[in-house]
């Protein structure tokens, strides 16, 4: 039998090939939220790294929203055509399925890319006012958010639809909704960011009010047939943070709401995290939705090698699992898993002569590349 890794899932209706994901990953390469020539090369290129589901980066629903001025938004007409442009590039020279990050990034927003230490930018170096559940900085140094208005809560749940509406214009397949790594959404969560003393805030049921709110408008404009995924951090890795007993809570809600699968991350919300890293540091967090709410999970975080992705699959830890750095580092990472694991890669007609020919047969592949 092939390997687990390497055999088709199903999410309402769409059909994917193999388990493996191209995990968002933020190219801080847009210009006003418009995806640009780097996006068509950088997912051109993950198109054809054998993944069955490539997620296009965490995308804002308004230009407040972005991390960075270079971050891809999904609020304009321009950015709609920008995105529509990358997605017919996708689609014209590979088979993967389309999936869309949605986000707001709230407090962490305004600040300069990665490659400039990500400094906080005031208004006078292009920067502007970050929003959040609570005037409360992420850290010393950082910019102060603006606590939103129960009005600006209200706005934002519809903003949200408005870009589901231009995504499902443009063709997406999936949709994942960005509740982690310290977003608007994991903001609202966490009782360490949110400290509202209104209906957002709180107990549990009213921190988890703002992302329910979003994931039920999202549905409702959504095509039913159509999966729909939310992306959370499991835990803040800090004292008196959000936590899996918390994230279960809100799997099952989400659950009620139709949502298709957790993508199950973690930390990224204070600067005082400690975190566990090493291999698969957070598949425990995937393996325990999956059984406690009974949902399908995408494991991801430092799954780099073949035969851990399979043994996830394999021992029932997670339905998919999402790559980011190693697709960077190895654009092909699903064709070698695949000769690795004694499946069948489906590599592109015009590439089959690039594999070495002691690896394994190639009339099988050859097959592959025609269907
Ligand atoms: C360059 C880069 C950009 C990223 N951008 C996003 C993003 O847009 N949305 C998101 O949810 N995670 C983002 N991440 C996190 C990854 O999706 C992933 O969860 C994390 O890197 C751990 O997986 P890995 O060990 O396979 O890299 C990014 C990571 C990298 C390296």
């Amino acid at each position: 039998m092939s390997s687990p890794l390497f055999q088709p899932f199903q999410l309402r209706s769409l059909a994917l090939d193999n388990r493996i994901m191209v995990s968002p990953m933020c190219q801080y390469s847009a210009v006003d939220g418009s995806m640009t020539d780097w996006h068509l090369a950088h997912l051109g290129m993950l198109a054809n790294s054998g993944a069955s589901l490539l997620c296009f980066e965490m995308t804002d629903v308004e230009p407040a929203g972005r991390i960075t001025p270079g971050c891809s938004g999904l609020y304009s007409d321009a950015n709609e055509a920008a995105l529509r442009r990358v997605v017919a590039l996708c689609r014209s020279t590979s088979r993967a399925k389309l999936a869309i990050q949605l986000a707001h990034a709230g407090r962490k927003a305004s600040t300069a890319p990665p490659w400039e230490e990500s400094k906080p930018l005031r208004p006078e170096q292009g920067g502007w006012q970050p929003l959040a559940p609570s005037a409360i900085a992420m850290g010393e140094g950082e910019i102060v958010p603006r606590a939103l208005t129960r009005g600006e809560i209200k706005a934002l749940v519809a903003k949200f639809s408005e870009s589901v509406i231009r995504a499902e214009r443009i063709g997406f397949d999936a949709l994942e909704l960005h509740s982690a790594h310290g977003y608007l959404l994991h903001e609202f969560l966490s009782p360490l960011s949110n400290r509202r003393d209104d209906e957002y805030g709180g107990t549990l049921a009213n921190r988890m009010r703002f992302p329910l709110e979003v994931v039920a408008a999202m549905r409702a404009a959504w095509p039913a047939h159509k999966p729909l995924g939310v992306r959370v951090s499991c835990t803040d890795w800090a004292e008196g943070g959000w936590d899996i007993e918390q994230t279960i809570v809100l799997a099952r809600e989400l659950k009620k709401l139709g949502c298709d699968w957790i993508d199950c991350s973690g930390g990224g919300l204070v600067k005082n995290q400690v975190i566990p890293v090493g291999p698969g540091y957070q598949v425990p967090f995937a393996e325990r939705v999956r059984r406690d709410v009974g949902i399908a999970t995408v494991a991801v975080g430092l799954i780099t090698e073949a035969r851990l992705a399979e043994a996830i699959i394999t021992e029932g830890k997670a339905d998919l699992v999402a790559l980011a750095r190693g697709f960077l580092w190895d654009p092909r990472w699903a064709w070698h898993a695949a000769l690795e694991l004694g499946a069948t890669p489906r590599i592109p007609p015009q590439y089959l002569r690039g594999r070495p020919a002691h690896r394994a047969p190639a009339t099988a592949e050859r097959q592959a590349a025609r269907t």
